[in-house]
């Protein structure tokens, strides 16, 4: 007989990390992640290669999480994957090797939207970091996303603003690759903006009405103002790297934070949640300390190793739609374009 505890597998494999979690009635049991190390000479991901990394990973990544977790397969409730948004090739791997599974243990698939499980890492039980409570505004900041939702319920969740073109990851690494740093640029230029003076050089924020983003424009700014540079100074950038990052930092987290303070004045709904990768950055984290101070308002960052693509999101999700009966059936396909 199964014992009374919720054991949930976690699998996410929607762009190029390949995790699995194992999660006890919402706690954490183990929390792994493959890190796919051969974009980083394309400087950015490639879609075929992430697939096939994938597919080599998804095994050994699956036993390592159910090992660490110190459970057998027999244990599991329940398989929980990304069904999308993401890369198609690689949602396929996750979403095939979660089908297969739950079928064969016989026991419920579920299917977990990314970006919600950016917002609900918030619930994986922990001791250090507090709960948000509803209603609350998560801005999802990642690679792939850069979205402001208004949160009335685990699952009643409604975008009220977002990108109209790059994600704001995109926008730190882009701006990295003008100035010759590795991929993914967002954690170096994050270390070099700690070294440099924000104020240094000025990019003009854009004008977006409302509560939406829009982040290629600075992109194109920061490249006409390097080659500008580059043409009176070739040392332009050695030079100035530290200053230069510390400066698109500060635009970047004044663009987020002028969008934030908006939604607040129309929603009225001062706690603040944050998620995806971008969430890691310093500049974001003490900003909106500040904000705490200064505004009133309640900040809520979720623990570093949930801020990043991982699978402990998707298994809480997971966790929480199976209270709810909530399960998917075999015919479920992986969705590319998959709204909130
Ligand atoms: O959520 P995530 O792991 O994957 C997506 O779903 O996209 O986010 C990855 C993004 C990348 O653009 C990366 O540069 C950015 O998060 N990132 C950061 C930092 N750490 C990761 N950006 C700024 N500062 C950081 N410390
Ligand atoms: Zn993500």
């Amino acid at each position: 007989m199964r014992s009374k505890n919720t054991y949930i597998l976690g699998i996410e494999s929607s762009c190029d990390d390949t995790a699995a979690a194992i999660l006890c009635n919402g706690n954490v049991l183990s929390n792994v992640v493959a890190n796919q190390a051969i974009h980083q000479k394309y400087g950015g991901v490639v879609p075929e290669l992430a697939s096939r990394a994938h597919q080599q990973n998804i095994v050994p990544v699956v036993d390592q999480a159910i090992e660490q977790a110190g459970i057998s397969l027999a244990d599991l409730s329940a398989v929980a994957f990304t069904q999308g948004p993401g890369l198609m090739g690689s949602l396929l791997v996750g979403t095939s090797f979660a089908k297969s599974l739950a079928y064969g243990l016989d026991i419920p698939l579920i299917d977990v939207n990314h970006m919600q499980a950016h917002i609900l890492a918030h619930f994986i039980e922990n001791e250090d970091t507090e709960k948000p409570e509803f209603p609350f505004l998560a801005m999802t900041i990642s690679g792939g996303h850069t979205q402001i939702v208004r949160v009335d319920a685990h699952f009643k969740m409604t975008v009220i603003g977002e990108t109209i073109d790059d994600a704001v990851g995109e926008a730190f690494d882009k701006s990295g690759k003008i100035l010759g740093l590795g991929y993914p640029a967002g954690p170096e230029i994050d270390k070099r903006a700690k070294l440099g003076n924000p104020k240094a050089f000025k990019f003009t924020k854009p004008k977006v009405a409302g509560l939406n983003f829009s982040f290629s424009g600075l992109k194109t700014a920061i490249l006409y103002f390097i080659q500008k540079q580059l043409k009176e100074n070739p040392q332009f950038i050695e030079e100035n790297l530290d200053d230069v990052c510390a400066s698109i930092q500060y635009t970047i987290v004044g663009i987020l934070m002028d969008k934030l303070k908006l939604a607040v004045k129309e929603t009225g709904i001062n706690r603040i949640a944050i998620g995806g990768g971008v969430s890691a950055n310093s500049g974001i984290r003490d900003a909106l300390k500040e904000a705490e101070s200064r505004y009133g308002w309640k900040t809520f960052v979720p623990a570093f190793e949930f801020t990043t693509d991982n699978a402990a999101m998707i298994a809480i999700v997971g966790h929480l739609k199976y209270l709810e009966k909530n399960y998917a059936d075999q015919s479920i396909m992986a969705t590319a374009r998959l709204k909130l």
